[in-house]
């Protein structure tokens, strides 16, 4: 199954890559929770792709499927201080979709609840609370990640409205946006947001790649903080000169959560990417 990232909606600035569901997947490890994740991936390719993301899903193979574990790494980018936000929308569009949106705030990343029903700036999320937990996260001066674990994601209800995605499915399509302009306040989940000007698509999240029987141990990695990208996984090219030097010491492991590590800007294993054959 082909899936086209938005070509039918995208103006010139817009992201027009096309990612396919049955392309193979990018396994990438999380250096916080040596957890391996699938991910999708979308370049930094300006003038068409000005964001940068990495986006990756464990899902439950048994139990619950209303939650997930999501890892998302993107390129610090935007004013003011690189704290444009990334949203993930919890369906293949912005509309009737439960939004999470991200940024940087200091050392930390703000989340925050969204709604939209129109393609203006999404309202406050309403309905039936999500529980985000932070298994990790980490800013370095250009990018940040999070990792979290997200329950009670994937059904949402707002103005009598319901929605879900489901995991029972080949590819269970979430969409993503990014915006260069800062948040108003950078500590307030309720802060204003700016218009997706740095790209927006669709992100495939293949079920049976994301599926792990390790999903309850990672799950219930220790919320404390993580260890920080050295650079941007393969494929997903930082800016020239920013990315930090990587650590020669540390290679994170291939698969098994560990416990997440110090807070910010410790030990610095490079992340890994593996493509499977
Ligand atoms: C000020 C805030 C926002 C405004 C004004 C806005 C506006 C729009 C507009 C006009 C489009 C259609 C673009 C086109 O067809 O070329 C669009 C698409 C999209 N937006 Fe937003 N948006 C905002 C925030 C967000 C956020 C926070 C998210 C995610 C968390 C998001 C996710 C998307 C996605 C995935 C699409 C493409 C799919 C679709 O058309 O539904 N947007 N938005």
């Amino acid at each position: 199954m082909k899936l086209p990232i938005l070509s039918t909606l995208v103006s010139v600035a817009a992201v027009v890559h096309s990612v396919s569901a049955q392309d193979a997947p990018v396994y990438v490890v999380d250096p916080s929770t040596g957890f391996k994740f699938s991910t999708v991936q979308q370049k930094y390719d300006p003038p068409v792709n000005k964001g940068d993301l990495t986006m990756g899903f464990a899902f439950p193979k048994k139990g619950a499927k209303d939650e997930y574990v999501g890892y998302m790494v993107a390129r610090r980018q935007g004013t003011p201080g690189g704290a444009g936000y990334t949203g993930i929308s919890h369906s293949s569009g912005m509309l009737k979709s439960l939004l999470l949106v991200a940024w940087v705030n200091g050392q930390d990343i703000q989340t925050s609840w969204r709604y939209a029903t129109k393609y203006n700036p999404p309202v406050k999320y309403t309905g039936p609370p999500p529980k985000l937990t932070k298994l990790a996260t980490v800013v370095n001066a250009s990018h940040y990640s999070l990792t979290y674990r997200c329950q009670s994601c994937l059904t949402w209800t707002q103005g009598g409205q319901a929605g879900n995605l489901s995991l029972s499915t080949e590819a269970a399509l979430f969409s993503y946006a990014q915006g260069a302009t800062a948040p108003a306040k950078s500590d307030n989940p309720d802060a204003s947001i700016g218009m997706h000007n740095s790209g927006f698509g669709v992100l495939p999240a293949v079920v049976k790649d994301a599926e792990t029987d390790d999903y309850e141990k990672l799950a219930s990695t220790p919320a404390k903080g993580g260890v920080a990208p050295a650079k941007a996984p393969a494929n997903a090219a930082p800016p020239a000169g920013s990315a930090p030097k990587a650590s020669s010491s540390a290679s994170p492991k291939a698969s098994a959560p560990a416990p997440a590590k110090g807070k910010g800007s410790g030990t610095m294993p490079p992340m890994q990417s593996f493509r499977r054959i």
